[in-house]
């Protein structure tokens, strides 16, 4: 019987740790040549998401083969979307796409709100399979996409650099944009809340594209809404020492370094920043921050890759709050020996800093 292994969740409440923590971001997925396998069988991504057993697997491959210290629920931040009735489907190369994406009023109008134990009943169970199977080893996290970040995929009815579609609606038809977004803050509430009580034991909120807003219109239309989430759901409350049961919550946004500050202020327990970020620039009391290797490090060799983990390391010290992790989901091609002299070199160099 494995040592149940709580650094994560620690860490999360800048509570003592014997070392740095570190999971990855996309750590279940096209890097492991056995999700490879799996998918080819499987047939698609989708499928892999809608069948439980299949999403459990695969949220464990990566904990077999490297020391990582959290799992994630094998997932998506679309299927939320995808329950409202958008019709997602991935086309080779091209990434996600809608069948019926929102382009006016009527169509946000029209748009119920997901119930999480009908419509997404298979992320439930999945979470409910994947924390019996982890018996404690490592805690589990749960997700969902901002409400700013879904939008952008609903409007543009894809991917998109430049985000035309969803700019226009925010600059000339702002109060479609906030029905849209409110609709979007409430189902992801739910949604989570439902991940909650089927075991997940941290939640992270990705706001991939926040960065894309001006400084006004990131408070407004992406800050607002991950606000309003996290002071809607119902995870326990923190102690001063150590709280097992809480559930703690960690928000990302990519490209969102210059408004961490604003950030911090929004209820979360944690930060997730980019590697844009100087981290000497954070303070470092009482808000756990969880970052910011460039992934593309891990195409160099070892020595280059050990080097850049001791320098982010060193930024924190001994400071409790940090979870190391990349700054942006790990990329589909990196050597696997990376990953694993990533995970280790993390937690031998930090204990240096650490006696728990
Ligand atoms: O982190 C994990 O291991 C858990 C699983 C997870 C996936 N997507 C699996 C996935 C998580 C947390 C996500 C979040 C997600 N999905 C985000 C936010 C994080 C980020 O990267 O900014 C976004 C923007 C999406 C939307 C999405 N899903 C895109 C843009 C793509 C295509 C990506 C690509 O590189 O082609 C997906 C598909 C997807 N989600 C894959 C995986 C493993 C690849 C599916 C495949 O082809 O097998």
């Amino acid at each position: 019987m494995q040592r149940q292994n709580d650094r994560y969740l620690r860490a999360l409440q800048c509570q003592p740790v014997d070392c740095t923590p570190v999971w990855m971001m996309r750590q279940a997925g096209r890097y492991l040549p056995e999700y490879r396998q799996l998918r080819a069988k499987a047939g698609d991504f989708m499928t892999m998401c809608k069948n439980p057993e299949l999403a459990c697997e695969v949220t464990l491959q990566p904990l077999r083969r490297f020391d990582l210290d959290a799992a994630i629920i094998f997932s998506d931040i679309l299927t939320i979307p995808d329950a409202m009735g958008l019709g997602l489907y991935f086309e080779q190369g091209e990434g996600p796409k809608f069948k019926n994406p929102i382009t006016n009023f009527n169509d946000i109008n029209k748009l119920s709100i997901p119930d999480p134990e009908i419509e997404l009943t298979y992320v439930m169970d999945a979470i409910r399979l994947a924390r019996k199977e982890l018996q404690g080893k490592v805690p589990l996290i749960g997700f969902a996409g901002s409400p700013w970040t879904l939008a952008t995929y609903m409007i543009e009815g894809g991917s998109s650099k430049t985000f035309t579609k969803i700019k226009k609606m925010l600059y000339s038809d702002p109060a479609s944009l906030h029905l849209l977004l409110d609709k979007l803050a409430e189902s992801v509430a739910l949604y989570l809340n439902a991940q909650i009580k089927a075991g997940a034991q941290s939640i992270m909120i990705f706001d991939s594209w926040g960065g894309a807003l001006s400084h006004r219109s990131y408070l407004e239309f992406s800050l607002q809404y991950m606000h309003k989430i996290i002071s809607l759901l119902e995870r326990g409350t923190r102690g001063p020492s150590y709280t097992k049961d809480y559930v703690p919550v960690t928000l990302f946004t990519k490209g969102g370094g210059l408004w961490l500050d604003k950030i911090m202020q929004a209820g979360c327990d944690a930060v997730g920043v980019d590697w844009t970020v100087d981290l000497s620039t954070l303070p470092k009391e009482n808000i756990a921050i969880q970052g910011n290797l460039d992934p593309t490090v891990l195409y160099a060799d070892k020595v280059t890759i050990k080097n850049n983990i001791d320098l982010i390391l060193k930024e924190f010290g001994p400071y409790n709050g940090h979870i190391f992790n990349l700054g942006h989901g790990i990329s589909q091609d990196t050597p696997i020996e990376s990953v694993e002299v990533l995970v280790n070199t993390v937690h031998q160099l930090s204990k240096r800093d650490h006696n728990g």
